[in-house]
């Protein structure tokens, strides 16, 4: 028997409070799993914790503190699924020679952030369990001005398939999410959806895909026993077109 049953399993949800993490809590949460999330903000924490509406837990961490990180582990104790869909860190969308080293650095916060997620967790991980990172389509699509998204995604992938070698048989995956209509893009403000109708005009599925389509992705690696060192690409063809 392949596939993982999440009845009764714990799941920990490191950037969980919106967006692709909040979809694969509601989507783990539906399947019989027990679930924590955690982000920062405290907006973000009280819009979760009207999603859940007491269907899974919702807590404070940051990436980047392993504190915040250690305290829901110890209370979760032992973790049979741990996922980071944190943003995690700060990216200029400009081209490599126009940025400073500073800009350029900031985005691999992202790749330090689930390095600590995963050091501060593999304690707790569950001999059978699993851990499910998330990248981007960038990673292996390459466009002007995305090099930081593009040089963080593949470091995450390929973290993950270090990860998946070193720390087996706990199953390491990535789920590779292209255009997805989530609060990264609330910066566009009214403009949002003719913005996100542009950046996917040339994709093989023209339009944004859906938290709740790469949440599937992330289940899908969750619940199947024989997958590991993969990555999942839920992106509407964007890295074909
Ligand atoms: N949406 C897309 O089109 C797209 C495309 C490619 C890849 N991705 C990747 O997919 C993942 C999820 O993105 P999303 O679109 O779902 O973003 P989102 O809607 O902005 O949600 C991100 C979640 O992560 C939390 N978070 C951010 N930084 C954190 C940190 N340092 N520590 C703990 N929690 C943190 C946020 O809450 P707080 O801000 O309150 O902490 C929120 O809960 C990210 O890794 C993103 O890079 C997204």
């Amino acid at each position: 028997m392949t596939s993982n049953n999440l009845t009764g399993k714990n799941v920990v949800i490191i950037g969980g409070t919106a967006g692709i993490g909040l979809a694969a809590a509601q989507a783990a949460a539906a399947a019989g799993a027990k679930v924590w999330v955690a982000g920062r903000s405290e907006a973000h924490i009280e819009s979760a914790k009207q999603v859940a509406n007491g269907s899974f837990e919702v807590r404070q961490a940051d990436t980047h503190d392993a504190a915040s990180l250690e305290a829901i582990f110890k209370e979760v104790g032992t973790v049979d699924h741990l996922i980071s869909a944190a943003v995690g860190g700060e990216r200029t969308l400009k081209p490599f020679l126009e940025q400073t080293e500073d800009q350029f650095k900031a985005a691999y916060d992202k790749l330090w952030g689930y390095a600590k997620v995963v050091r501060t967790g593999a304690p707790y991980l569950a001999e059978d369990g699993a851990i499910t990172l998330v990248s981007g389509s960038p990673a292996r699509k390459i466009r002007p001005a995305q090099s930081p998204l593009s040089c963080v995604g593949a470091s995450v992938e390929n973290l993950v398939r270090c990860l998946a070698v070193e720390m087996a048989p706990v199953r390491v995956n990535v789920v590779s999410p292209g255009t997805v209509d989530t609060a990264m893009f609330d910066w566009m403000g009214d403009e949002k959806q003719d913005k996100l109708a542009a950046m996917t005009a040339s994709h093989l599925i023209k339009r944004a895909g859906t938290s709740e389509e790469v949440a599937q992705g992330i289940l899908f690696v969750m619940q199947n026993g024989f997958v590991t060192g993969t990555t999942i690409d839920v992106d509407g063809g964007r890295i074909l077109s």
